[in-house]
């Protein structure tokens, strides 16, 4: 790992949408998963703030490449760490035919997190808050957001490449991920060793 300062990760923060295809090591993997929604305190609270504390996003991996661990799909518990695989088979290539326009990267990548969330229980909560019965939603927009960038910096820091996406058929991605209702897809981290052009340095590797 690159030790870099808070700083630097922001300033070096670029969408990278091409991979080398390297594995990610498992320990890599570990460090997004706790930078997105690692528990910090003693009353459970998060490296991401959360509405009354309601913690609704929820951690699925997409993994095509990470060294020790089977192609497939994954659900993070962030109390323990502990990864349940939930779909036995490589579905990038799904993946990928199920987002709005052609988007290579999301087969290609060789790990995917992608934020879930509860959003029936965040609606109940505020429910009596205006916009009745959109604020709930919206909350949970502003915390992936934020899990989001959590884990865009430390994948800067690891000298991982990283591309947000949220343009996907939220059904089909949801089949393919295999959520059950209340949880639902808000968006895609896709991340990999980024291909590095002839004649140019990378600032974080070696
Ligand atoms: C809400 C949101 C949705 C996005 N969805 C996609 C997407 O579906 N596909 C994609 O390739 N990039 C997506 N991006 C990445 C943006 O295209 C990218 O952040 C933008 O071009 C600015 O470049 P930068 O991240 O290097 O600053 C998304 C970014 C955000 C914040």
């Amino acid at each position: 790992m690159t030790d870099v300062s808070l700083t630097l990760a922001l300033e070096h923060r670029r969408t990278c949408r091409e991979f080398d295809g390297r594995a990610l090591p498992l320990p890599v993997v570990h460090r997004l998963l706790w930078a997105a929604q690692g528990i910090t305190g003693a009353m459970g609270e998060r490296t991401a703030p959360s509405a009354h504390a309601l913690h609704p996003l929820r951690l699925v991996l997409v993994v095509g490449a990470v060294e020790g661990l089977e192609s497939g799909v994954y659900v993070a518990d962030p109390q323990t760490g502990r990864l349940t695989m939930t779909v036995h088979r490589d579905v990038r290539g799904e993946l990928q035919a199920a987002a709005l326009d052609d988007q290579p990267w999301i087969g290609l990548a060789p790990f995917m997190l992608t934020l879930c969330a509860d959003f029936v229980a965040p609606a109940r909560d505020f429910a009596d808050q205006p916009p009745y019965g959109q604020r709930g939603e919206r909350y949970v927009y502003i915390e992936a957001g934020a899990a989001a960038q959590n884990v865009q910096l430390q994948a800067v820091s690891e000298g991982l490449g990283c591309v947000l996406v949220a343009g996907f058929k939220d059904e089909a991605t949801a089949n393919l991920l295999d959520l059950n209702t209340p949880l639902a897809p808000v968006l895609h981290l896709c991340l990999g060793w980024p291909q590095i052009p002839d004649g140019t340095v990378d600032l974080f590797s070696g």
